[in-house]
């Protein structure tokens, strides 16, 4: 074609200039015995919820020459009574949105609230997909601090944000990939901040609250407009390949996000699919049951074999402490040798591993302990 050339690479495309240069998010995954690396749910699904999957399923298969309720009428209600059951607090459908994954409830909340000119903070290390979404979503990213022990210093933090004035500020708790619980003291101290500055929206990323030895941060939402509480049934649930994320915040902020969401978001799969898991809610907080005592049992192993370990209200463990440049990096590879992958965060002398079953979390112990045995001999 006349005046055309060819297409090599991104970088021959008219690509935003902030996109340039930069790589895809995602967990590098290797084809190894087990993989500890993604924080997943190591359960499968059981059978009688795989069935009744099944059978929502063939329900909703019919009517799919039709478009999907674009309200997720009846999903939110049911997301409603779980959180309301849960939560310590009363949540109605109009508190609740659903959308593919929490990673789509952020960025509909970036594109509502922040965008171009406009910028959000998060306390790194945190979860890493704030600021690509931040970055996609073209609002300025600024990395707020936090303390040598990975909990958020408050007079650091306030000051950050009355410096900086974000239009969103984010906090996840339990925080990933730390692990630690955030106590709500602090994030009312940093909601008033907001405010102060701005006022600005506060998203507060629960997506391993149920792991937690504390509680959901939900009763924060009575009477504070701005503030917002995200979740997801990647975790809990044992569905991350659903792609279910929701929030609970004051009806104005459903209201809000209806601006940007795009029409029948939500597949009438997708509805069907998490209507069927939450009928099995008992169960799968069953096995979360399960998983927050392995998660303890890993704790207490690696401390017990001479490692540190953040303290963790999550499915996942942050451990080390690895000296020198590249220490990190080459215990990874030790485990990895050893057919365990766990994931390397690039957090300075430390290593994450998400609770596996409890073979999977053995021979991940059994690593560890050789590896410190190798050192110390
Ligand atoms: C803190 C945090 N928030 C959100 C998510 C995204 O979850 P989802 O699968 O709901 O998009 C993750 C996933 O690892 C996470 O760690």
């Amino acid at each position: 074609m006349e005046g055309s050339r060819p297409v090599t690479g991104i970088d021959d495309l008219p690509v935003r200039d902030e996109l340039r240069g930069k790589s895809p998010y995602g967990a590098p995954q290797l084809d190894v015995p087990v993989r500890l690396n993604t924080n997943e749910n190591p359960y499968p699904l059981p059978d009688p919820l795989v069935e009744r999957i099944a059978e929502r399923v063939r329900e909703a298969a019919r009517d799919l020459n039709r478009y999907p309720d674009r309200d997720a009428v009846q999903l939110r209600t049911e997301l409603a009574g779980y959180l309301t059951r849960t939560g310590g607090h009363h949540v109605g459908i109009e508190n609740v949105w659903a959308a593919n994954g929490s990673n789509e409830v952020i960025q509909q909340l970036l594109q509502t609230f922040g965008g171009p000119g406009r910028s959000a903070i998060g306390f790194e290390p945190s979860y890493s997909m704030h600021a690509l979404i931040a970055r996609g979503t073209g609002t300025g990213w600024i990395s707020g601090p936090r303390s040598a022990d990975f909990t958020i210093d408050v007079e650091a933090s306030v000051k950050a944000i009355a410096e900086n004035r974000p239009d969103v500020v984010f906090i996840t708790t339990p925080n990933n990939p730390t692990g630690s619980a955030v106590p709500p003291e602090t994030v009312l101290a940093l909601y008033e901040a907001a405010q102060a500055a701005k006022p600005s929206m506060v998203v507060v990323d629960e997506a391993y609250i149920e792991f937690s030895h504390g509680k959901s941060l939900l009763p924060l939402l009575e009477g504070r407009q701005n503030l917002v509480i995200s979740r997801t049934m990647s975790k809990a649930f044992g569905a991350a390949g659903l792609r279910l994320g929701y929030l609970a915040a004051a009806s104005a902020v459903v209201d809000a996000v209806q601006l940007v969401r795009l029409p029948y978001h939500l597949s009438a799969v997708t509805q069907a699919t998490a209507l069927a898991a939450l009928e099995h809610t008992d169960t799968l907080l069953g096995y979360v049951e399960q998983l927050k005592d392995e998660r303890d049992r890993l704790v207490t192993e690696l401390r017990a074999a001479g490692y540190e370990v953040t303290d963790s209200d999550a499915n996942f463990v942050q451990f080390g402490r690895f000296e020198g440049e590249g220490a990190a990096h080459a215990v990874w590879q030790k485990i990895l040798d050893r057919g365990v992958l766990v994931r390397d965060n690039g957090v300075p002398g430390w290593l994450r591993v998400s609770t596996g079953t409890p073979d999977e979390n053995d021979a991940f112990l059994d690593a560890v302990r050789a590896i410190k045995k190798e050192r110390n001999a």
